[in-house]
C-alpha cells in the first residue's frame, strides 16, 4: 500500500460502463468484496473499491471519518501495517482504496475525495455495498448493519444502491492460502464467487431494463439482497446459482432486546421475532402480499430476496394526518 498523488486516470470506455462505488462493513480485505470487484470489472464495468480497513459491523450509517494521519494498529488481517497512511490504495491497482472510515463515510470518501481528486469526477451510477459477511434482513438492520449503511446513505446523497447480503458470514481473507478469494478465483462453487455472478447478473439487469432513464433505480430508492447459503456451504453443491425473488422488508421481521443474565451477572442480546415486534412489522408502506425478506431468504432455500427500500422516513399522508390530529392542541 502506499498513497501518493496520481494523475488522472482513463477509465473503461465501453458503452454499457457503469461507473461502480463498492463497500462494505467487513474491510476491503474481504474474499465477497475481492470477487464482486473483479467480477464487476470482467463485466467490463468501471469498479471503484473504497471500503474500510477495520472491522466496522454493527456502524449502521454512523459517519466516523480518520482521526489521524496514519493507522494505529494493523488493518483487518494484517493487509496494511500500523503506521501506514490512514487511507491509501493498492500498487498494482489503483481502484481499490482503503480507508479508516465506516461504511457511510466510506461512500462519502469515494464520492467527495478519491472519484473527483483521482479519477476527475466521473458521475457514480450505482453503489454497492457488500456483499456483507452474514444476512441483514428486516429493517432492524437500517440502524445496525455498516453494510446497509452504506447502501442508504449512496441513496440519500441521490445514487442508486444496492446491499448485498451473504448467509455465510465466515471472515475471509481474500490472501488466505486455502479458503480466500486469489486461490479460489476459478472455483465454481466458492460461495464468494457465486455472490459475485449474481451481483453482475442483477446490475446488468438493472442496466437494460432502464432504457434512456440515466437512473437505475429511481431517486430516493435502493435496494436490500439477501443470499442463501450457496456453492460449498450447501450439500452436495445444490445451490450454485440461486433464484431472486421480490420481498419486502417487513414481515416475520426482528428486532433486538437486552437480556440480563442473573448468574453471570452481565447482558447479553435476544432476538425478538414477527408479532413480538409489532411496530416494526405494521407494514404501514410496502407491498404486503410479497413475502417478508426475513422469510425469503431463509439460508436453505436456495432464493435470493430483493426488497425495494425508499428513504424517506416520513409517515404517509394519511397516517401523518391521523397523528398531527393528536397533537393538535400544541400547535400553533
Ligand atoms: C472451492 O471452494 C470451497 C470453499 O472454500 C472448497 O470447499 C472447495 O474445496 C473448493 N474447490 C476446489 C476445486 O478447490
Ligand atoms: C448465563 O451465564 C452463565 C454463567 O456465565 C452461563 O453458563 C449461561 O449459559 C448464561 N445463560 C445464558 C442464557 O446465556
Amino acid at each position: 500500500m502506499k498513497f501518493s498523488t496520481l494523475t488522472t486516470v482513463a477509465f473503461a470506455t465501453l458503452a454499457s460502463a457503469l461507473n461502480i462505488v463498492i463497500t462494505n462493513d467487513d474491510t476491503f480485505a474481504t474474499a465477497n468484496i475481492r470477487a464482486a470487484y473483479h467480477s464487476l470489472k470482467e463485466a467490463g464495468h468501471n469498479v471503484f473499491m473504497v471500503a474500510p480497513v477495520y472491522q466496522q459491523s454493527g456502524k449502521g450509517g454512523t459517519f466516523n471519518l480518520p482521526t489521524k494521519p496514519t493507522l494505529e494498529k494493523d488493518g483487518e488481517f494484517g493487509s496494511v501495517k500500523a503506521g501506514q497512511p490512514a487511507w491509501g490504495y493498492e500498487e498494482e491497482d489503483n481502484h481499490i482504496w482503503y480507508t479508516d472510515c465506516t461504511p457511510a463515510a466510506s461512500v462519502s470518501f469515494a464520492l467527495d475525495y478519491v472519484i473527483p481528486n483521482f479519477f476527475a469526477g466521473v458521475p457514480i451510477d450505482l453503489v454497492i455495498g457488500g456483499p456483507n459477511e452474514g444476512v441483514n434482513v428486516g429493517p432492524a438492520v437500517y440502524t445496525l448493519s455498516g453494510t446497509v449503511g452504506s447502501s442508504y446513505y449512496a441513496v440519500s446523497r441521490g445514487i442508486p444502491a444496492i446491499a448485498f447480503s451473504a448467509s455465510g458470514d465466515e471472515h475471509i481473507y481474500y490472501k488466505d492460502p486455502v479458503h480466500g478469494y486469489e486461490i479460489n478465483k476459478d472455483n465454481a462453487t466458492y460461495p464468494a464467487n457465486i455472490h459475485a455472478k449474481k451481483i453482475v447478473e442483477l446490475v446488468n439487469a438493472l442496466d437494460k431494463a432502464r432504457g434512456d432513464n440515466p437512473r437505475l433505480l429511481p431517486l430516493g430508492v435502493g435496494l436490500n439482497v439477501n443470499f442463501p447459503l450457496v456453492g460449498s456451504e450447501v450439500e452436495n453443491n445444490a445451490c450454485n446459482n440461486p433464484e431472486y425473488v421480490n420481498s419486502r422488508l417487513t414481515g416475520g421481521a426482528w428486532q433486538l432486546r437486552v437480556a440480563f443474565n442473573e448468574t453471570s451477572g452481565a447482558f447479553g442480546m435476544n432476538i425478538l421475532l414477527g408479532d413480538q415486534v409489532p411496530g416494526i412489522n405494521a407494514a404501514l408502506n410496502g407491498n404486503p402480499n410479497l413475502p417478508g425478506e426475513t422469510i425469503a431468504s431463509a439460508a436453505n432455500t436456495c432464493k435470493a430476496s430483493i426488497s425495494v427500500y425508499s428513504v424517506d422516513y416520513d409517515a404517509n399522508i394519511q397516517l401523518e394526518e391521523e397523528t398531527r390530529y393528536l397533537f393538535k392542541s400544541v400547535i400553533a
